[in-house]
């Protein structure tokens, strides 16, 4: 199953992700994840991007490209991957499209999931992050047993420094201006597939199974 999530910040891709890809077997490209590591590790690219996602904008296509093509050369790509936030820009859907042609693969869907914007900021600024698992918890509508720590592993959680209501806001924007012009054109190519993401969990991750799986 090779898949792209798109949809406004808070939304629900990363969480979705997470459950789709136990079921295909097929591994998660996050390009947020990929640069939150980097700032993390402290690494040239990190450094290079950090100021993007502190203020909430993209971070440049060049920056942002040749990554995700290496990454989908690796092997474990063979059977199928999953693009959470990738392709953000119509120049980053059009580069991949060639990549993809290059490698005699196409999508299955791209899946949009959509949700009013007051809801996108409840859900973002509420979100907490475990420090070393990654495990998303959300402080209203996913809580941890116990206040401010993972189920998982015990450690503690976070908040994404971009999850800060302004920063969030200005994701929003930027996502409206630059990223929801996709919809057109995966719409176009006719594998898009909108998805209510105001459910539950549950109840998303189930409509997104029934609409791949029809
Ligand atoms: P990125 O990390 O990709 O962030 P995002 O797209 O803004 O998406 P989020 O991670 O905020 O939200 P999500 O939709 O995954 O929601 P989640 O499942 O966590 O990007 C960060 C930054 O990196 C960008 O701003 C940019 O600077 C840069 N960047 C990344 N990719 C780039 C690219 N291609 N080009 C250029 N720059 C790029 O859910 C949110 C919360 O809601 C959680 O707490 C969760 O528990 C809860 N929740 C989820 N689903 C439900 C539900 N159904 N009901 C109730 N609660 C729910």
């Amino acid at each position: 199953m090779r898949l792209i999530l798109l949809g406004p910040p808070g939304a629900g891709k990363g969480t979705q992700a997470s459950a789709i890809v136990k079921r295909y077997n097929i591994p998660h490209i996050s390009t947020g994840d990929i640069f939150r590591l980097n700032i993390k590790e402290n690494t040239p690219l990190g450094k290079e991007v950090k100021s993007y996602l502190d203020a909430g904008i993209l971070v440049p296509d060049e920056l942002v490209v040749d990554i995700v093509k290496d990454r989908l050369k690796k092997s474990d790509c063979a059977n199928g991957f999953i693009l959470d936030g990738y392709p953000r820009t119509i120049n980053q859907a059009e580069v991949l499209d060639k990549e993809l042609a290059k490698m005699g693969i196409e999508l299955d869907a791209v899946i949009n999931i959509f949700l009013d914007v007051q809801l996108l900021i409840e859900r973002a600024v509420g979100r907490r992050l475990c420090k070393n698992c990654g495990a998303t918890y959300h402080i209203k509508f996913h809580p941890p047993k116990q206040d401010g720590i993972c189920d998982i592993c015990g450690r503690e959680l976070y908040q994404r420094d971009d999850d800060k209501e302004e920063t969030v806001k200005k994701r929003i924007e930027v996502y409206l201006t630059q990223t929801k012009p996709l919809i057109e054109y995966y719409k176009d190519k006719d594998i898009l597939v909108n998805i209510d993401g105001a459910q539950s969990i549950e109840d998303t991750f189930n409509e997104i199974i029934n609409a791949l799986e029809k």
